[in-house]
């Protein structure tokens, strides 16, 4: 498994609609592989295709210890509402409340390609939402009022300083530095 860069906030890719596969193959396999190991690195929770650069639909999921790797993701249905802080490993250290549906129903296939359906709630059915978000393009901070976009997008632009690049870069799992947060997605 080989960690992938991860990209950020101003990388074009991840306003990127991504594409519906027409099936799973060994290819896919290694990448939701890697895209775990990436996640798992970077310790967040969730993690979708365009966030490495890539436009497979494909994200995946570790909460409590429950794995889901889901290819062409879709919410069937929703209700309820839930306000909770959200974060995303493509714009690290910024966190934002967002609304969100507290129960949805997700169709998918799995990795062998497998219809599959999620009934989830609470951080499950938000990582979800997140996520799925994301493969058509979408990011947390859409959903902030512009007050607090801009200030988020401030914030953003001063803890890079100078730093210009599109991905970060994951450092081996061994060396792997520990975040006191674990919950960006
Ligand atoms: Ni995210």
């Amino acid at each position: 498994m080989t960690p992938l860069d991860i990209y950020v906030l101003d990388a074009p890719i991840l306003r990127q609609e991504t594409t519906v596969l027409s099936e799973v193959t060994d290819a896919h396999r290694r990448l939701i592989d890697d895209m775990f190991e990436t996640m798992h690195i970077a310790r967040g929770i969730g993690l979708a295709a365009t966030q490495v650069g890539r436009l497979e639909r494909i994200c995946v999921i570790d909460i409590d210890k429950v794995k889901y790797a889901l290819v062409n993701p879709e919410i069937v249905a929703s209700d309820g509402e839930q306000s909770g802080e959200e974060g995303c490993l493509s714009i690290p250290e910024i966190y934002g409340d967002v609304t969100r549906a507290k129960h949805v129903v997700v169709r998918a296939l799995d990795r062998s390609g497998k219809p599959i359906e999620i009934d989830a709630h609470d951080l499950l059915a938000r990582c979800l939402q997140h996520e799925i978000d994301h493969l058509h393009g979408r990011l947390f901070i859409d959903y902030l009022s512009l007050l607090k976009r801009t200030a988020a997008i401030k914030k953003w632009r001063k803890l890079r300083g100078k730093d210009k690049s599109l991905t970060r870069t994951m450092p081996p799992r061994e060396t792997a530095e520990h975040h006191d947060r674990d919950e960006e997605l």
